[in-house]
């Protein structure tokens, strides 16, 4: 299969790219540096340079204070972008596969893992134009898959948050800083190598739409968080708070898990969150021990 991966440099375009290329298919990584998901000339020039069988895009503008403050930019990037290339994908050929986010809900209550079904109520602005993301690639194209996804983590970090949630935790408990974390945050992190196995498998059932992928299982941002270290073997000082104790401008859903039904449904599934977990920090103990200096013998 020869694939064109838009977002090349983030933690899941990075562990895309891995997967599939480890998998014997052909992978043009394409930076945003390279091209900007927004030039649609430009988008149409590499499609047209490339004939993928398959289009990765991971692109997306997801700091999500930010996207309060920047709407239109957040819509260009996250609705229009994915938009267009469909479009340019339905006329070439290609499959696109689109990442979209747990943060489709949020706006009603709901205790159960939602389905692909339920309605989406997004709580902010980035939930709202990664929704209009959605229903925009389902009225442009008809081979895609739009895959909903949930606290990813991986080996490359996000570029776009600086890092990811388990380096972030690891970095402050190796400083010996008091750590709070919110215990009414309940979703399902997800590592990202185990999401790009998955979202291959998924492309190769051929059974297009919309699908919710994450880790299987749930836990709040504090539970995690105690995994986190209890994984590592770090004593760190860390305690339970709540989603009040912190001004925000940005509301986030105090529920946000998917439910892998449909996914199970072709025969397909992923990991649990606390599987992965120890495996990431193999991944990242091996990447630190590749990069140690050699020291100098006498
Ligand atoms: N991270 C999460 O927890 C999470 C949760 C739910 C859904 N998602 C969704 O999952 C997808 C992947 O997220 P991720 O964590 O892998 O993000 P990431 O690490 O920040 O990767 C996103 C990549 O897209 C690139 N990019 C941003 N704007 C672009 C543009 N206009 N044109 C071309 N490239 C652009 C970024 O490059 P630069 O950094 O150089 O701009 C970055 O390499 C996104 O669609 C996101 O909305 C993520």
């Amino acid at each position: 299969m020869k694939v064109l991966l838009f977002g090349a440099n983030g933690q899941l375009g990075n562990d895309l790219h891995k997967v599939f290329r480890a998998a014997g298919d052909t992978v043009v990584p394409l930076t945003h540096a390279q091209v900007d998901v927004c030039n649609e000339q430009r988008v149409a020039e590499v499609l047209g340079e490339a004939k993928p069988d398959l289009v990765l895009n991971t692109a997306a503008f997801h700091k999500v204070e930010e996207c309060e403050k920047k709407p239109e930019l957040a819509f260009q990037v996250n609705a229009s972008a994915p938009m267009k290339l469909a479009a340019a994908c339905q006329r070439s050929g290609a499959v696109l596969v689109h990442f979209s986010t747990d943060y489709a809900f949020g706006g009603y209550s709901k205790s159960t893992p939602y389905e692909e079904t339920d309605r989406p109520a997004p709580l902010n602005v980035y939930g709202v134009s990664k929704v209009a993301g959605e229903d925009l690639i389902a009225y442009n194209t008809d081979r895609y898959f739009v895959v909903r996804v949930c606290g990813l983590y991986g080996i490359a970090g996000s570029s776009g948050k600086g890092g990811n949630f388990v380096e972030n935790m690891l970095k402050k408990a190796l400083a010996g800083d008091a750590i709070r974390v919110v215990d009414d945050q309940v979703l399902t992190p997800t590592y990202t190598v185990d999401l790009a196995e998955a979202v291959r498998k998924l492309v190769l059932s051929g059974k297009s739409g919309l699908y919710h992928l994450s880790s299987e299982g749930q836990c709040s941002w504090y539970e995690f968080t105690r995994y986190i270290f209890e994984c590592a073997g770090l004593q760190a000082n860390l305690s339970p708070c709540k989603t009040t104790d912190f001004f925000s401008p940005v509301k986030r859903p105090a529920y946000s898990v998917l439910s892998k039904a449909k996914l199970r449904g072709l025969g397909l599934s992923i990991p649990t969150w606390k599987d992965a977990l120890p495996r990431y920090l193999k991944e990242r103990e091996a990447k630190n021990s590749a990069a140690a200096p050699v020291p100098a013998t006498v």
